[in-house]
């Protein structure tokens, strides 16, 4: 199939792999020209899509990357991934796919399959995307992305793929797609139920992330380690599932995603009651993991060396969106600390540089990469842990 992904990021990029691996003829546009730029030299933005891969479809001629709009015009199949955030006031932004749906409009002018991998609340892919393209009759399809960066066993090929159309060809041109590189193809009802299904399934989680983060500061203030209650409890072989607290919650998805459905929950008058109480306890996660810092290393921080370690919202990854390093960062700062951090992976951000690990008065772990050694990390006179990975020290 002629294929143009729309958003050549974690998500779009990953999809323009498979589909090109799988023998598609994929076009990758996006509209950031140095990505682009970046991404036809062969290299890669992603950890997961090695350079090499993104070599070999750039030369079996399977892929390309543009930022001309015009490649849109030859596309049977356009997927959008674009970014879904939110507003400063934490609304839905749907600019993004507006912006994409505009570019359809203006390009596509024979009928295509529009499928839309963009989170968003449910009635996006019916009210948002198709109800504005008026000119030409498409089909279309929702099927949200459910990408675990970093994660080796979950991937592409075997998650299953959820897919909602609004027409019975729809389903059956993106079981066509899908099948050609994934194992298992779920044809929900509706769009709107693959859509609320995707927002859900991040609710679920940041929900829970929510509860054992609450869970291990009243077991802290009990005086026993939330960690082995969490381990004790994991050996209940049923009705119960860990997570794992930390100091926030970043990336795209977790942080953003259930605001989505607060938004449209509000809207048809059923207030989202716990993703309004999930968001306060893991925003308010930074201080109480700096409070535990002061406290830790003596009741003062004020012109102490901190070292941060790990600025990426997760392991393994380079993704800083919306990273709890940020806040645990500025707010060290704003008690009087000297802070620097160290993320190999990462490098460089926010205009500073990752520092080596040396002799500190104290290292905040908040992500541990595979790379980070244990070692140079207990360089640092105390060490909280915020990832329950350093062998004997303080931490949540
Ligand atoms: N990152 C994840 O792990 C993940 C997982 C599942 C779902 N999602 C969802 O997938 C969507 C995309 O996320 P992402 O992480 O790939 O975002 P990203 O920011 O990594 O990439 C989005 C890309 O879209 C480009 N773009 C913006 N407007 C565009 C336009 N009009 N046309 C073409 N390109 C455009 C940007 O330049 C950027 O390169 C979001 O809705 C997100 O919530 C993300």
């Amino acid at each position: 199939m002629e294929v143009v992904i729309l958003g050549q990021g974690y998500v779009g990029l990953s999809l323009a792999v498979s589909a090109a691996q799988a023998g598609h003829h994929v076009i990758g546009f996006d509209t950031n020209s140095d990505l682009v730029n970046q991404l036809n030299s062969g290299v890669s933005h992603i950890e997961g899509i090695s350079n090499q891969k993104l070599d070999e479809i750039i030369s079996n001629h399977t892929y390309q990357v543009s930022a001309d709009a015009v490649s849109l015009s030859s596309a049977e199949v356009i997927v959008i991934a674009v970014p879904t955030p939110l507003t400063a006031e934490r609304n839905p932004d749907l600019s993004f796919i507006q912006a994409a749906v505009e570019l359809i409009i203006k390009y596509v002018k024979n009928p295509a399959l529009v499928i839309n991998e963009s989170t968003s609340y449910p009635g996006t892919l019916r009210n948002e995307i198709a109800a504005r393209i008026t000119e030409v009759e498409h089909h279309y399809v929702s099927s949200p992305e459910r990408i675990d960066p970093g994660n080796i066993k979950w991937n592409a090929r075997n998650t299953p793929r959820l897919i909602g159309a609004l027409s019975p060809e729809g389903a059956l041109i993106a079981r066509d797609f899908y099948s050609s590189f994934c194992e298992e193809i779920i044809e929900v009802s509706s769009p709107e139920v693959a859509e609320a299904a995707k927002i859900f399934e991040n609710t679920f989680r940041q929900v829970n992330i929510a509860l054992v983060n609450e869970f291990v500061q009243i077991a802290d203030a009990l005086g026993i380690s939330g960690r082995e209650v969490l381990e004790a409890a994991s050996t209940k072989p049923y009705g119960f599932m860990p997570f794992h607290p930390g100091p926030g919650v970043g990336g795209h998805c977790i942080p953003v995603d259930p605001t989505y459905l607060a938004h449209v929950a509000n809207e048809v008058g059923v207030p989202a009651t716990f993703i309004k109480r999930a968001n306060e306890v893991n925003l308010a996660m930074p201080s109480y993991v700096v409070k535990r810092v002061i406290s830790g290393a003596g009741g003062f921080i004020k012109g102490k060396s901190v070292v941060v370690v790990g600025v990426s919202y997760k392991a393994n990854v380079v993704d800083t969106r919306e990273t709890p390093a940020a806040s645990i960062i500025d707010l060290l700062r704003e008690a009087g600390a000297s802070v620097s951090w160290h993320d190999p992976l990462v490098g460089s951000w926010r205009g500073e540089s990752s520092v080596e690990l040396g002799a500190c008065d104290v290292a905040v772990v908040v992500t541990k990469h595979d790379v980070v050694s244990i070692a140079g990390i207990k360089k640092s006179f105390y060490v909280f842990d915020c990832t329950g990975s350093i062998p004997g020290a303080d931490g949540i």
